[in-house]
């Protein structure tokens, strides 16, 4: 089913996405050599729960962390671990939240300390993919116009856009209707409406799009091992241009 949030509803996942772009600040901030993955998970953790929200992956569908904290060739849904990151890596920061039962959903992708040109190019296409399927996100245009943005992108580049995963409709559910394929053709699918709100998630492999999940049952990695990067921000659909809402220009409380 699909909701249409009015400006009540829109005005709690302000919000709830304020805080969670603050966080994701804070924490893209705090990625360098030598820093666990874990220590970023109990930062997002701590910032989150002073600010009165709480963690939305933790638990869900028994996920133990508050982030998902992807390196290299890891697409999503890593369990943060004590493992100090590495010069050179890339890493994937997925986080959610709920404020005042209403939810937020971002991610990132971003270099530890200095990284190779191909890998920065891959972060850059991927942030750009977003931002092209963003322009399309509009009332009266199309599910499969966004699709269509980051497939063409991606692919003009020579990614790979993974096709196991999407992005998906939230408010007071992490995921509710519609999936919002990175895949598609332009003109189809379900037509948008004012007060539709999205999380749209490019991921884009710098190989091949097929994937695996991890013996720990979360981690899914590129088959072909390339590198890969998420970029993901929480929207509400407008006549016009979206509205962002998983962004804060403040930082952390
Ligand atoms: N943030 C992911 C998404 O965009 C979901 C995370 S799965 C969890 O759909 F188990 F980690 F919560
Ligand atoms: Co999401």
């Amino acid at each position: 089913m699909i909701t249409l949030k009015n400006e009540r509803q829109l005005d709690k996942m302000r919000r709830a996405g304020a805080l969670l772009g603050a966080v994701l600040a804070e924490l893209k901030r705090r990625i360098e050599p030598g820093i666990t993955t874990k220590a970023l998970d109990e930062l997002a953790e701590r910032l989150i729960r002073d600010a009165g929200a709480q963690p939305s992956f933790q638990g869900y569908r028994g996920y133990p962390g508050t982030i998902c904290a992807s390196p290299d060739d890891m697409v999503i849904h890593g369990i943060p671990d004590e493992k100090p990151l590495k010069e050179g890596q890339i890493l994937s920061v997925d986080c959610g939240l709920i404020l005042d039962g209403w939810q937020s959903d971002s991610a990132f992708t971003a270099p530890v300390g200095k990284v190779s040109q191909e890998a920065a190019q891959l972060i850059r296409v991927t942030e750009e993919c977003f931002w092209l399927a963003a322009a399309q996100a509009k009332e009266g245009n199309r599910i499969g116009d966004i699709s269509w943005a980051v497939q063409q992108h991606a692919e003009t580049h020579g990614y790979g856009v993974i096709r196991d995963y999407t992005g998906h409709g939230i408010g007071t559910q992490m995921h509710e209707d519609p999936s919002v394929p990175n895949f598609g053709r332009a003109g189809r699918g379900l037509r948008l409406r004012a007060g539709m709100t999205l999380a749209i998630e490019p991921m884009i492999a710098a190989g091949a799009w097929q994937v695996s999940t991890m013996h720990d049952g979360w981690g899914v990695v590129t088959n072909d091992h390339s590198l890969c990067a998420h970029y993901e921000h929480t929207i509400a659909i407008t006549d016009g241009e979206p509205e962002i809402l998983s962004r804060s220009e403040e930082a952390c409380p």
